[in-house]
């Protein structure tokens, strides 16, 4: 049950007339009733205290002032709502928000509201007071300084050094420290915005975005197709936009637009690739954003204005396939959404067996297969540390009572594409495509989960087949941990010749006269990873010297080059290190290298007088980790 004495923490004068008034309402979280089927049961999102079965935000009006000094921002969230069973409250989901004030309807009539318990990671639950009749209801609410999904930061960690920049990080439950949603990937919403900043800077959202400053500082935004709460998006910051082609585009600090439209300039054949694959591109406009290099991750799809690392700005267009990938979360993802985060290899293992579809499409099998084999190798890695046996190396999760951030691995991701890798084996690639296009047209705009999706697949394309059902086996995928028996490891032409040159290299030739000649990241990356874990300083220094690792302007290539260097002592990088730890925020480079760091006593007191200096760098999503790591 709900706890009323902590319950008053939230409340105002017209909220106890509601404490008075609801004190017997039920808790969603009471055992299940027996009328709940199991499929319902594993429907519900178990990250959210949103009720969307009997009252559900529709449409979201978002009015916000950003404030730099004070790392603030503050507004309204007006929702257009259906009061599905005639309740007399509706649930948001919040976390660290000040909640001012809620009004009903155009009136804008007072009304009452309750902040329920802090739960960790969960926030609490505001219940507003609502009558069945209500349509509207508005929310005047201020975000925290240190709320997690946003990251504000000064001049100096912006590329251009003279403004400032801010950007929100949602997915996957981060939305609620800056808004008050229902803060689940089952609810959608359309949203129009208007977002009010200091005149020098440009805001963007992940919906249709002005193309540059005005003199006021107020920029409106309209998103018409309803997105999951994960997708809300904001940046503001020192940006220009750049033209790819008629459809495509990219937002950038005037610093590095130059570099992002060398580097991205491919992103129009992607979209023709995608949409000749799974059927014609939903959301108008396909731009890209180009981030500080502090943004946490390699990319995140937010609709319409993908989020982009600076770190893929190779200077060689090798490290694209992370665009192809956030690209295909416009059907995997953003069109047909994972309904609760246990389901979350819908969104990403669909999305990594599309990127590489359209790798292939572009760049040919040979570089599609390089991409699988590094794909797989991410995912043995990850079995090796949850334990090949771990629940958590199912397909289908158990979140329940975790932060869903710590569960989402590369299980979803590799082990996701690899299951869709063997269905399309198991019926060849045109009954799969197929299939596919079926199943992104059936759920259009909805959220699915997955045992939606198996029930598709039994209908759609096993249809009582029993031997191909065993092929497929489901069971064995889904519902099992590790891999089954009968995975085939994938290999590629191009890394068997890596393969060979790395055996001559261990054989005693000098990596100076390797044939290494039009080698791509990936196979660098795949040599790299090859390197025994123990090497003598001749040997780093040999390759250093050859290959130049350590001043590679190549992010992959030096934090995997790193890890060797802090294995084997190697000094000789720990400047390049250091720098990069201090200037690179991507969450996935630094646990490894930090984790490798803090293996030795020694290592771990460079890892903690590194991580004083950088940490301040980092968004919040890499401190939650990193803190946790060298706490
Ligand atoms: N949607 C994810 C990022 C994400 C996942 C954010 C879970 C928060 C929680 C995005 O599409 C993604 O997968 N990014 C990858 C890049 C990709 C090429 C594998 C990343 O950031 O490394
Ligand atoms: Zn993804």
């Amino acid at each position: 049950m709900r706890t009323y004495h902590r319950f008053l923490m939230g409340l105002g004068l017209a909220g106890s007339l509601y404490l008075a008034s609801c004190s017997s309402t039920t808790n969603e979280n009471e055992t299940m009733t027996t009328e709940q089927t199991a499929s319902e049961q594993s429907a519900k999102d178990v990250h959210s205290f949103a009720k969307p079965a009997e009252a559900v935000a529709k449409h979201l009006d978002l009015n916000i002032d950003v404030n730099f000094e004070q790392k603030v921002l503050h507004g309204t969230a007006s929702y257009l709502i259906e009061n599905k069973t005639g309740t007399d409250e509706i649930v948001f989901d919040t976390r660290g928000l000040e909640i001012e004030k809620v009004y009903l309807g155009d009136a804008q009539e007072e009304t009452g509201f309750a902040l329920g318990d802090e739960k960790e990671f969960l926030g609490r639950p505001l219940s507003v007071k609502i009558k069945p009749d209500t349509k509207k209801v508005t929310i005047q609410y201020k975000t925290s300084p240190d709320a997690a999904a946003l990251q504000w930061l000064n001049p100096q960690q912006t590329a251009g050094k003279k403004y400032p920049f801010l950007f929100t990080q949602s997915q996957a439950i981060l939305a609620r420290t800056w808004i008050p949603i229902q803060d689940s990937p089952g609810i959608r919403i359309t949203y129009n915005a208007e977002v009010k900043v200091p005149k020098e800077l440009l805001a963007v959202m992940s919906a249709s975005n002005p193309v540059e400053k005005n003199a006021s500082g107020v920029y409106t935004f309209e998103m018409k197709q309803p997105i999951p709460s994960y997708l809300m998006a904001l940046s503001v910051g020192d940006l220009v936009f750049r033209e790819v082609g008629t459809q495509t585009g990219i937002y950038a600090e005037p610093a590095t637009i130059e570099a992002a439209a060398y580097e991205f300039a491919e992103m129009d054949k992607m979209l023709v690739a995608a949409e000749k694959l799974y059927g014609k591109y939903r959301w108008d406009r396909y731009d890209l954003l180009v981030l500080p290099p502090s943004f946490p991750f390699g990319g995140m799809e937010n609709p319409r204005l993908t989020f982009v690392t600076p770190t893929v700005l190779a200077k060689d267009r090798s490290l694209t396939s992370l665009i192809a990938h956030e690209l295909a979360h416009s059907w995997s993802g953003n069109l047909v959404t994972n309904g609760t985060w246990n389901d979350f290899w819908l969104n990403e293992g669909f999305t990594v067996y599309f990127e590489r579809r359209i790798m292939e499409e572009i760049y040919g099998k040979d570089y599609a297969d390089m991409l699988n084999v590094l794909g797989y190798q991410d995912l043995m890695n990850t079995l090796n540390d949850l334990g090949k046996d771990s629940q958590d190396t199912r397909l289908k999760l158990d979140l329940e009572g975790r932060d869903p951030d710590e569960g989402l691995t590369d299980i979803a991701y590799e082990k996701g594409s690899f299951f869709l890798q063997n269905i399309e084996k198991a019926v060849g690639r045109e009954r799969f495509d197929e299939f596919l296009n079926n199943y992104f047209n059936t759920f259009a705009f909805q959220s699915t989960n997955t045992d939606k999706f198996l029930d598709f697949l039994q209908k759609e394309l096993i249809k009582g087949d029993e031997e191909l059902a065993k092929k497929i086996n489901v069971d064995g995928w889904v519902y099992s941990p590790g891999l089954p028996a009968d995975f085939k490891v994938p290999t590629s032409a191009r890394f068997a010749k890596v393969e060979e040159a790395f055996q001559s290299w261990k054989n005693g030739t000098p990596a100076a006269q390797l044939s290494t000649k039009d080698w791509s990241s990936h196979e660098w990356l795949h040599f790299i990873r090859m390197l025994p874990e123990q090497m003598s300083q001749e040997q780093m220094a040999d390759l250093d010297k050859a290959f130049n690792f350590t001043n590679s302007g190549n992010s992959e290539v030096l934090a995997a080059w790193f890890i060797h260097a802090i294995q084997n002592n190697y000094t000789t990088a720990d400047e390049a290190m250091e720098q990069f730890l201090t200037n690179v925020g991507r969450r996935k480079f630094l646990v490894p290298i930090y984790k490798a760091l803090a293996a030795t006593p020694e290592g771990k007191k460079k890892a903690l007088a590194i991580y004083a200096k950088a940490r301040p760098n980092y968004h919040a999503v890499s401190t939650v980790t990193l803190d946790e790591m060298l706490k």
